[in-house]
């Protein structure tokens, strides 16, 4: 993953290195560093192990400055998260950032350490900088030595490097992680995403695979994959420097929860004609003579894509064939003539997600992304896009974004089975109705927050959780136990209720915390018979139900969740808000990282 920065200009760029890692820190959290030239010619660098407060310190002890520079966010691949492994990695006269991953480098380090390189870390990044010094050492000049490198790599990267001895020029390459070069009044910049960038230009350039690019204060040379001299479009970006506060909340993740109301009826106002009672979701694909959607993403957003499968299914007779992004392309899945493809992502820029598009495309798959960044790799290169509104998530754990996806994802299945002649203008007209009430109803789900706050009080003694749900409260299940592991690091598994008389119920004894999602359907009753099981054998039910479930639950349930009734499409939706206030209540209780949880990144752009 990692996040890059660069700027070559004419005035102090170190703070403003350190700004725009700051806006890049959702990419990882393990390391960061800078590298500047300073007036006297001299390459130094700063880094520090950790978030970006430590080369705050790092830099305050020693300051420098120059104008030019490059910064790095590290998300640790090859390398522990240390000081030694932190970027900008350096060799001689020059340093290098990488985003990536570098396949070869165990074979480029023996070349090199024959070479009398001296490898001192344990990165693949760290020989791009040796590569591009050995090619100055035989006496090519800093171009040709960026690209003789840059062509012995294998694998994904996003890299800017600079030279002492020629401190006007960044040199960057793409293949496989995104990169932009912005382009200001008498500056360049490079980052790895035009947010990065906000604040000091909005004028951008998305270089394509393979690019690699010279950016002088004022100027960039792009050469394409073939090496041809490449005209890219300038783009106006719309990112915003301006970072979201907390507000009244601890954490960015209580308040993205407490924004859900904002993120749906935001997202709805996008794609539901409220005059007319429609959904503008039609022409988004050639709905009517599609066979079959295969639906793709990772984590939360995969779940998001499952409960979506069931909307497809039951109200646009689609069959929907969902994958996680990682699995999907390595099993020569077949894509027919029939096939449309969706993707699932909140940044945009997962790499399995992003590899799976391509490989849809390359298949001739039409292909639909619902993605919450409007400038995003996914965004810019799938067919059509139906983009969430959930704004700027910044909790590493995603909460309106997942609720934000399910409403994108219920506006497409129902203009799906309308056009496919599934659902009547009435049906159509109800739904457009059902769903404007999302936004209020998991408002008042909300109100369950200081009952959830005590429920959480029990589950920080606990080593383990376990979710049930059946239908579309499956997934939802599951999305609650990867709520609850990534924040609390609490182990927890979510289970199709049905299941677990085949094995998991053997995990259950005296104590064992059980949480039960079953607001009131078609499948309640069935549910509740799996939570009686568990009860039966010790479990400590944390039923979440609904005002009628609640009514028929029993007392098998030691403590019972109440959110509002709601209409069958919206219920998963308003579910979610108490299954992300129990992970966030626990793990705030706990005192863990909420917002930035250890070992995780907003955004994986490796695979
Ligand atoms: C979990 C979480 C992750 C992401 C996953 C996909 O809370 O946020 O599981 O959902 O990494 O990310 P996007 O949606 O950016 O593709």
């Amino acid at each position: 993953m990692c996040g890059i920065v660069g700027i070559v200009g004419s005035t102090q760029v170190t703070e403003r290195l350190v700004d725009g890692l700051r806006r890049l820190e959702y990419r990882g959290y393990d390391s960061a560093g800078v590298a500047v030239i300073t007036p006297q010619g001299v390459l130094e660098r700063r880094r520090a192990p950790g978030k970006i407060a430590g080369l705050d310190q790092a830099i305050a002890q020693a300051p420098t400055d120059g104008v030019i520079g490059i910064g790095h966010t590290r998300w640790a691949t090859h390398g522990a998260p240390t000081l030694e492994n932190a970027h900008p990695h350096a060799s001689g006269a020059v340093a290098i950032v990488h985003n990536g991953i570098i396949e070869n480098f165990q074979e480029l380090r023996t070349e090199l350490k024959a070479e009398g390189f001296a490898c001192v870390t344990p990165t693949d990044s760290e020989v791009i900088a040796h590569l591009i010094a050995s090619g100055l050492k035989q006496g090519l000049n800093m171009a040709a030595a960026f690209n003789a490198a840059v062509d012995r790599l294998r694998g994904a990267y996003a890299l800017a490097a600079l030279n002492v001895d020629e401190p006007g020029a960044l040199y960057v390459a793409r293949s496989g992680c995104p990169l932009v070069v912005g382009l200001g009044e008498s500056e360049g910049y490079v980052g790895s995403d035009s947010l990065a960038l906000a604040g000091w230009t909005n004028k951008v350039i998305y270089l394509e695979e393979g690019d690699r690019a010279v950016v002088t204060a004022g100027d960039v040379r792009i050469l394409d994959a073939e090496q041809r001299p490449a005209n890219r479009e300038v783009h106006v970006s719309r990112a915003v420097a301006g970072f979201a506060d907390k507000g009244e909340y601890r954490h960015f993740m209580e308040k993205e929860i407490h924004e859900q109301p904002d993120a749906i009826a935001h997202t709805l106002s996008r794609y539901v004609d409220v005059d007319a009672g429609r959904f503008n979701t039609g022409d988004l694909l050639d709905w009517a003579h599609i066979n079959r959607l295969l639906s793709t993403a990772c984590g939360t957003a995969f779940y998001a894509g499952a409960i979506g499968k069931h909307w497809f299914e039951a109200h646009a007779r689609l069959a929907v064939e969902i994958d996680v992004a990682s699995e999907f392309r390595y099993r020569d899945p077949v894509i027919g003539p029939n096939d449309a493809a969706l993707f699932i992502s909140q940044s945009g820029e997962t790499a399995d997600t992003l590899a799976a598009l391509r490989y849809c495309k390359a298949a001739g798959a039409k292909t639909l992304a619902v993605v919450n960044v409007a400038e995003s790799s996914i965004a810019r290169e799938a067919d059509a896009i139906a983009q969430t509104q959930a704004g700027p998530e910044i909790g590493v754990a995603s909460t309106k974004a997942f609720t934000a996806q399910l409403t994108a994802l219920a506006c497409l299945a129902i203009g799906a089975g309308r056009v496919r002649g599934v659902l009547t203008e009435a049906d159509e007209a109800r739904f457009v109705t059902e769903l404007l009430e999302a936004p209020r109803l998991i408002n008042a789900a909300l109100a369950s927050e200081p009952q959830i706050e005590a429920i959480a009080h029990r589950l920080t003694q606990v080593r383990d959780v376990l979710y049930l749900g059946r239908g579309v409260y499956h997934p939802l299940a599951m999305e609650g136990a990867l709520k609850l592991k990534e924040i609390s690091y609490i182990h927890a598994e979510g289970y199709a209720a049905g299941e677990l008389k085949h094995g998991p119920i053997a995990l259950i004894e005296e104590g064992t915390p059980v949480v039960v999602a079953a607001p009131y359907d078609a499948l309640f009753e069935k549910t509740l018979s799996n939570m009686q099981e568990v009860a039966a054998r010790g479990a400590e039910v944390i039923l979440i139900t609904d005002d009628k479930g609640a009514s028929l639950a029993g007392d098998g349930a030691a403590h019972v969740v109440t959110m509002p009734d709601c209409p069958d499409l919206i219920r998963p939706i308003v579910a979610a808000a108490p299954i992300q206030l129990l992970a966030y209540h626990t793990a705030s209780l706990k005192g863990t990282d909420v917002d930035q949880p250890r070992n995780l990144a907003k955004s994986v752009t490796v695979e």
